[in-house]
């Protein structure tokens, strides 16, 4: 997804333009750009790929202090240096950086006069028109920036530089995220933290329709009216230590090894002496906790697989009906809310722009449902437009492929469902005491199956050159092997289909031939003698099959070609320790195959688009 940073102080600002850009690079991008303020105009480059191929031509920039960068995730027009940010207007004098979409962007180009030329696709390019014609008619730049963001439709975070106003970068927001900050002598803009914070750990988060004008030392916030406002200041604890690859060949190695930890911080301090959960923030009250008579729970990807664990959990401990949407449909399909419905919004970001509407939908005035957010980013915006919050304390994640936040949430999830069970009383005070010490014992567990890294890794190795993969899990397992999938689609680019065990003699069976690899979520559960049936019927079709099975479990052994062994736990959160089989299994394949498992090809790490 896009990244934008900018600085205005008083040293070279290249450098901490380019460093800003190496730190959004986890975020997905195609292309990149700089746009630099000299006297009297503009000096711009960017270039199609990777960071490098900008580096490689900036050595001839001028000497300036105060720019923009951009790293661009592309949407309306193909990934090329004309497409790339930043982009200027005709005079060359005003430069742009654009995350999000401008869905009104025709309408607006066409109400520009003749005399402007625009040369790209992009829906961005019209901005650095709109602010041009407002500069000729005399406004400042903050004061185009506030009027042309009044006629756009969209979301977006910009941030604009005019060469005839040194020392002044205009940023702005609306549904995508962007932070401000400050030092004693200079000020920032940026779309994420860490593209900031080797210069400051003063931040400041901005919300919708607010513009923030920043100037060396200086940070000046407005509404689009123009109306002043005080940002909320925050102080970033975790340094760039945490986001580095702490001796990992990848960041993505790293997180896998350090999902004990994010589960065991998530789960700390939790649960107070008297059974009440302690969530981050919240403004429900036990008795609309109580009165809730249905949940739905909404995420994409990685977060949706988690809420599905959520549902079984909830159904099973707290005896409440759950639906679970894919967040990109919840609010195109009239589900039915009101004020006794809770809506999980799960997210690592907070800010997947398919999450975050759905959200919006699921408080808006005619639905008025309780909206609970479990994400990994504090104040991201899913959060602050939350009822309720319990952040994962995961850390950053850096690959773009989530590993150790998915954990994360589902420890989060499972509490939320053990909370839900005590305020209904659906389990007796011991029962629960019982299982919060299991969920307690879950990082030890989860250390366990780590250390069978090299099994699942060789396990892995064997199948670099396979083309197709079934995953297939029953109950609980069925997420995880939908989890499973998606790790090996994204990092290694292998076909991989995910089914519940039951349904592939509904049809998809037909696609298994002699070789054909099945990979079987067969841990000890309820189904557990089904989905060795299920396992049966992939086999006696020439399926070679690789089971995610209990250590010692010599019965689901004899089953399969290959086993992942993985330590048992609850059958409900089996799919937190289960999983860890899969993703290193699916990173073997995928370093075996020579793929960037941190930036996969076409992937965004948070997605703000619709
Ligand atoms: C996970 O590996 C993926 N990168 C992706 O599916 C991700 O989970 C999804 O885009 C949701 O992101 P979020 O959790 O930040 O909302």
């Amino acid at each position: 997804m896009c990244g934008i940073v900018g600085c205005a102080g008083p040293e070279p600002v290249l450098p901490i333009l380019l460093e800003g850009l190496t730190r959004l690079e986890y975020r997905g991008y195609d292309s990149a750009g700089i746009a630099l303020q000299t006297g009297s105009a503009v000096w711009r480059r960017r270039r199609p790929g990777k960071l490098a191929e900008l580096v490689a031509v900036v050595d001839d920039a001028p000497e300036a202090t105060t720019g923009i960068g951009h790293t661009r995730w592309a949407t309306h027009g193909g990934p090329s240096e004309s497409n790339a940010h930043p982009h200027t207007d005709c005079t060359g004098r005003v430069a742009v950086v654009h995350n999000g979409i401008i869905e009104n962007y025709l309408a607006l180009a066409a109400g520009l006069g003749p005399s402007h030329e625009r040369t790209s696709q992009t829906d961005t390019e019209v901005l650095a028109h709109l602010v041009e014609d407002e500069l000729a008619g005399g406004s400042s730049l903050a004061d185009a920036v506030r009027a042309c963001l009044a006629r756009v439709e969209g979301s977006f975070a910009i941030a604009a530089v005019n060469a005839g106003e040194p020392g002044l970068i205009v940023a702005a927001r609306r549904g995508s995220p962007l932070i401000a900050g400050r030092t004693e002598t200079s000020g920032l803009v940026a779309s994420d933290i860490p593209a900031i914070l080797g210069q400051t750990r003063e931040v400041y988060v901005l919300d919708d329709d607010q513009v923030v004008e920043v100037r060396p030392g200086s940070l000046r916030v407005t509404t689009l009216a123009g109306e002043e406002v005080t940002p909320v200041r925050r102080r970033v604890d975790w340094d760039l230590e945490a986001a580095e690859k702490g001796g990992y060949e990848d960041f993505m190695l790293k997180e896998i090894h350090e999902q004990p930890q994010a589960v065991a911080e998530t789960l700390r301090e939790r649960l107070l002496p008297d059974g009440r959960l302690h969530l981050d923030a919240t403004t429900l009250t036990e008795d609309q906790l109580r009165a809730v008579d249905k949940v739905f729970v909404v995420g994409c990807g990685t977060s949706y697989h988690a809420g599905l664990v959520a549902k079984y959990a909830i159904e099973h401990f707290a005896r409440l009906p759950v639906e679970i949407d894919v967040a990109s449909e919840f609010r195109y399909r009239d589900p039915v809310l009101d004020p006794n419905t809770l809506v999980v919004g799960v997210s690592q970001s907070g800010e997947s722009l398919d999450t975050m509407e759905a959200c919006r939908f699921a408080k808006s005035p005619t639905n008025k449902a309780r909206l609970l957010v479990i994400c990994n980013v504090v104040d991201s915006s899913m959060a602050r437009e939350a009822d309720a919050v319990l952040y994962t304390r995961a850390g950053p994640e850096v690959c773009v492929a989530s590993t150790k936040t998915h954990l994360a949430q589902i420890a989060g999830l499972e509490l939320l469902a053990l909370y839900l069970a005590q305020l209904r009383g659906t389990l007796y005070p011991l029962e629960i005491h019982a299982l919060v010490d299991t969920l307690r014992g879950l990082p030890t567990v989860i250390e366990r199956a780590l250390a069978h890294e090299d099994e699942y890794m060789e396990a892995g190795r064997r199948f670099v050159d396979v083309r197709d993969f079934f995953f297939l899990g029953r109950g609980v397992g069925f997420p995880v092997a939908l989890e499973g999938a998606l790790k090996l689609k994204e990092i290694s680019y292998a076909r991989a289909e995910a089914y519940p065990g039951g349904e592939m003699k509904h049809g998809p069976i037909a696609l298994i031939e002699p070789g054909t690899v099945v990979v079987a979520v067969a841990t000890r559960g309820r189904l557990h003698s089904k989905m060795l049936s299920n396992i049966q019927e992939m086999r006696a079709r020439g399926a070679t099959i690789v089971a995610v099975a209990n250590e010692g479990d010599d019965e689901t052994a004899a089953q399969a070609d290959v086993v992942l062994p993985v330590p048992a736990t609850h059958e409900l959160f089996s799919p937190a320790v289960d999983v860890v089989a899969l993703q290193l299994f699916a990173y073997a394949i995928a370093k075996a195959r020579g793929c960037d498992v941190d930036q996969p090809r076409n992937l965004a790490k948070t997605v703000t688009v619709e």
